[in-house]
């Protein structure tokens, strides 16, 4: 039996509940989701495929009020406002006109990623908040469910319903959207004995100039060099499962990485262009290279900001963090990361 379908066992349960709690982990794309084909649904030009961290996970609790007149969302302690909230109260939306339950809901979300680490939150976020709220409104989904639906919160939310690699499925472009609808969700990737490691060199924390969802449309809608991205990128999604697949970690550094300028470039074609690649990134990135002359197998990845997430080998993840350290010099924090595990229910007190 595939590996998606033993954790499909896992389902959720199908009665509401009065509440539920749910922890996540973020993911970092090995092969990027830049591009939206369906604005609405969240459908992606091209599949892509990730590693879910075992740091910074968000832990998220849905209780339902049948007396409330409004969702109640607080976040890390104080109450949610502006496009965040909108976001969450949005999603529940959809999750009630599944349930066809009315009650509006209590939401508390506590996020760990340190303040301003530059490290989207919305991955491990949306996926947290999905698990909570179906099994609170109980939609009894199964994982391939769940990612569909974490996937309508975020894109890249579709990734963290799972633990180690996750591929998402772009699904199936010329259908009607019901039917591409049911055909984009990620599910595991087999992986041979990799032990990789993520290095998580933060050289700015500031918020960006651009946000990815509106430099995701621009590059789309202006950029010459989105669709021979987006072809390679099929190409490279293909290497990369094989390179998985044989434990391969210099192949996956490398697709990995060319992947990802890629997707910078495209983005540097869009009209206006979107820079989010800094002088601090590209020191970073030389100090990759170096460490490459020296034997080290250090391949960067960075996704729409400045900062660059370095594969490697988990042994050699010390001395790649040193590197990337010093490169960063004054600013920054250094992070490493494995493999985590996927979204599920916890306890209240998050165990
Ligand atoms: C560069 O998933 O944050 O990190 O679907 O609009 O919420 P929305 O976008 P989001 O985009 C992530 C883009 C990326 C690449 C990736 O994670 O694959």
């Amino acid at each position: 039996m595939p590996e998606h379908q033993t954790t499909a066992l896992r389902t959720r349960e199908r009665t509401a509940a009065d509440g539920a709690t749910a922890v996540a982990h973020p993911n970092i794309a090995l092969i990027k989701y830049w591009g939206k084909r369906d604005e609405r649904l969240h459908l992606p030009w091209t599949s892509s495929l990730s590693m879910t961290l075992d740091i910074f996970p968000t832990t998220t609790s849905v209780r339902l009020d049948a007396e409330a007149a409004d969702d109640e969302v607080t976040f890390n302690g104080s109450p949610a406002s502006g496009e965040e909230r909108r976001r969450i109260a949005a999603f529940l939306d959809l999750v009630r006109r599944r349930s066809r339950l009315t009650h509006r809901a209590v939401v508390d979300t506590r996020n760990t990623v340190p303040t301003g680490a530059g490290l989207a939150s919305s991955a491990g976020g949306f996926a947290a908040l999905a698990v909570a709220a179906a099994a609170a409104y109980g939609l009894g989904l199964d994982d391939a469910g769940l990612s569909r639906l974490a996937r309508r919160g975020s894109g890249s939310a579709s990734r963290s319903i799972f633990g180690g690699f996750a591929v998402w499925h772009a699904g199936t472009p010329t259908a009607p959207p019901a039917e591409a609808d049911l055909s984009s969700y990620a599910e595991p990737v087999v992986a041979g004995d990799l032990d990789p490691a993520l290095v998580i060199a933060v050289v700015n924390a500031g918020p960006k100039e651009v946000s990815s969802r509106a430099a995701m449309r621009r590059t789309v809608e202006t950029s010459p060099l989105f669709e021979p991205w987006a072809a390679s990128s099929r190409d490279d999604l293909t290497e990369m499962r094989a390179a998985l697949l044989r434990a391969d970690l210099d192949a996956v550094g490398e697709i990995a990485e060319r992947n990802a300028l890629g997707m910078h470039a495209t983005m540097l074609g869009a009209r206006p262009a979107v820079r989010y690649l800094s002088p601090a990134t590209l020191t970073v990135l030389d100090s990759v290279l170096e460490l490459r002359r020296d034997g080290v197998s250090a391949y960067a990845t960075m996704d729409a900001g400045p900062n660059v997430k370095v594969l490697c080998r988990r042994t050699d993840a010390e001395r790649v963090a040193e590197a990337v350290r010093a490169a960063a010099a004054g600013g920054g924090t250094v992070h490493i990361a494995g493999p985590g595990q996927g979204a599920r229910l916890v306890d209240e007190s998050g165990r």
